[in-house]
């Protein structure tokens, strides 16, 4: 009996989505189209509650800074608290860890020769809290908790040099082995976030690009090789500064079947919507089918 990883998640962040539903804003006309496209997700993580998330996101200088810039960072504690980004933490759980399988991923992951960073403090900003938002709902005041533990992993797509898209999907292949190799029958989920297009900063805040975003869709769906292909000069001037962050996005992708020996995954959602604040976001969702 061994871990498998029975589906990835794929969602852009933008901090005035988590603001939106913190301050009871969801319904508004601005909102309303960016929250029914992940209405099928939130049933979707009901019907196939996993026993642990591995979430692969990026910390935008709130538990790091430029003291120090880890390129992978797996978060090994039992809790890791909401971070206050400037207006005071969210009111979301405090994510609960899982520090064996985490662990045990970091020991196989770093034999695999991948050298990452071992976290056991870390607060955890939007780049983690708004997916995990998206994805569950608000949590009820009674039981006021994720839905199972939850693996921060940080890729650094902040401060160049940043990592290339396939070193991230050779990483995931890595993961896939880790978590595949933990000898507990579990179902994990191993998500990729941020992106899509947007710019935050300089002549060109502002700017989106949806045929490149939807092109990018296409790859990461169909043919990841091709998405991982892409070198970063290609994010920066298509998808703007920010847009690097989808290279995170082929970590979650190079831990699935297909791109492993096994069979193509089922697309269970993709989503497309502008805007969000500066950002495009999508969303997928694909299931493993063994
Ligand atoms: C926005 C998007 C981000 O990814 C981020 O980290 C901060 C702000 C935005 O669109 O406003
Ligand atoms: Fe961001």
């Amino acid at each position: 009996m061994m871990a498998k990883i029975t589906a990835s998640v794929f969602t852009s962040h933008v901090p005035a989505i988590g603001a939106a539903m913190d301050l009871g804003k969801t319904h508004e006309e601005y909102w309303k189209p960016l929250f029914k496209g992940y209405e099928y997700g939130k049933r979707w993580m009901k019907d196939n509650k996993p026993d642990v998330i591995f979430l692969v996101y990026n910390d935008h200088a709130t538990a790091f800074s430029l003291d120090f810039i880890p390129t992978f960072a797996i978060g090994t504690a039992p809790e890791f608290q909401p971070a206050d980004e400037g207006w005071g933490p969210r009111p979301v759980p405090v994510v609960k860890g899982h520090p064996d399988l985490a662990s045990h991923i970091a020991q196989s992951v770093i034999q695999q020769d991948f050298d990452l960073t071992i976290v056991n403090k870390m607060d955890v900003d939007h780049g983690l809290s708004v997916p995990l938002s998206l994805m569950c709902g608000q949590p009820p005041a009674d039981n006021f908790e994720w839905p199972c533990p939850v693996i921060p992993f940080a890729v650094n797509v902040v401060q160049y040099p940043v990592p290339s898209g396939q070193r991230c999907y050779n990483l995931g292949k890595a993961i896939r082995k880790a978590i595949e190799s933990y000898d507990q029958d579990i179902n994990v989920h191993i998500w990729g976030t941020g992106g899509m297009s947007h710019q935050l900063q300089g002549a060109r805040a502002g700017l989106i690009n949806k045929e490149f975003d939807n092109a990018f869709l296409d790859k990461l769906i169909n043919d990841p090789q091709a998405a991982a292909d892409i070198p970063h000069i290609d994010y920066v001037r298509e998808a703007g500064s920010e847009g690097i962050e989808l290279v995170m996005w082929l970590i979650a992708r190079g831990a699935m079947n297909d791109v492993n020996g096994g069979k193509a995954p089922l697309l269970k959602q993709r989503f497309y919507h502008v805007p969000a604040s500066n950002t495009a976001v999508g969303h997928v969702i694909l299931e493993n089918q063994f």
